[in-house]
């Protein structure tokens, strides 16, 4: 395996020519911010959160599905990323319907936490107020269509960890949005097995346990992690 050595901030740092810059970065202790990446399941470059700047390239690249390469500079903290980031985190909040106040995963939430590291005390952009819907048709799970950002971390947890495929993505552009099976109840899923994984992997109040009040729904990422682990480095904890 080759070793390639790049600079992050003008830190020196060493690589695994197939490591992410995300993968380099959080090895040599420089954080990014991520919204769609979730340790264990692979990463499809969604959010765009952990936009980065490499001298020499003119575009922005995500640091989640770019790989490092011999030579690079990279930079992850300048003055436009972190007005880029912070506009990124009002879009999202403009577009669905987030109240913090009254969500289930209020104090439990990524989007919430990242709002809060950009500095995001308001809204400059104007709320859309989409309608969107409440499927509480499992027996022990909900999606609140309201809060979901579109991660695809469900889908991809879903479909990677648990072997299911019940998730999926239907419409386009602001129509887009998370199904079950054929676009039916969750309840009605013939494939959904009630693992919780994808409850566990969502980063907001969308994806929550019923009989959770307001402010309860804690994620459990060591699940995912455990069977990642588990499974790719054969670590059974028996
Ligand atoms: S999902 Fe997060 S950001 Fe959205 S309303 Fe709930 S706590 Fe707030
Ligand atoms: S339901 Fe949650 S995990 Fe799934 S796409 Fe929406 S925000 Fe992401
Ligand atoms: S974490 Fe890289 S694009 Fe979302």
């Amino acid at each position: 395996m080759t070793v390639k050595t790049l600079t992050i901030n003008g830190q020196m740092i060493s690589a695994r020519e197939d490591e992410t810059l995300l993968e380099a970065a959080q090895e040599a202790g420089v954080h990014i911010p991520t919204l769609c990446h979730l340790e264990g399941v692979g990463d499809v470059g969604a959010c765009r959160l952990c936009l980065v700047e490499i001298a020499g390239i003119n575009k922005l690249l995500p640091a989640c599905v770019t790989k490092v390469a011999e030579g690079m500079e990279v930079n992850t903290n300048s003055d436009r990323l972190q007005k880029y980031r912070r506009t990124i985190i009002e879009m999202l909040f403009a577009e669905g319907n987030h109240i913090c106040s009254v969500c289930v995963a209020n104090g439990n939430c990524e989007l919430q936490d990242l709002a809060i590291e950009m500095g995001m005390d308001h809204v400059s952009l104007e709320y859309q107020n989409p309608k969107r819907s409440v499927d509480t048709s499992h027996d022990r799970f909900a999606i609140d269509h309201n809060r979901c950002i579109l991660c695809t971390r469900c889908v991809r947890v879903c479909d990677e960890i648990e072997g299911a495929h019940t998730w999926d993505m239907a419409g386009r552009g602001s129509k887009s949005h998370v199904i079950t099976d054929l676009s039916q109840p969750w309840g009605t899923s013939q494939t959904c097995t009630s693992c919780g994984k994808c409850v566990n992997a969502c980063p907001t109040g969308a994806l929550f346990n019923k009989g959770a009040s307001v402010g309860e729904m804690v994620h459990d990422r060591g699940k995912i992690n455990f069977l990642f682990n588990a499974r790719t480095k054969k670590e059974w904890n028996f």
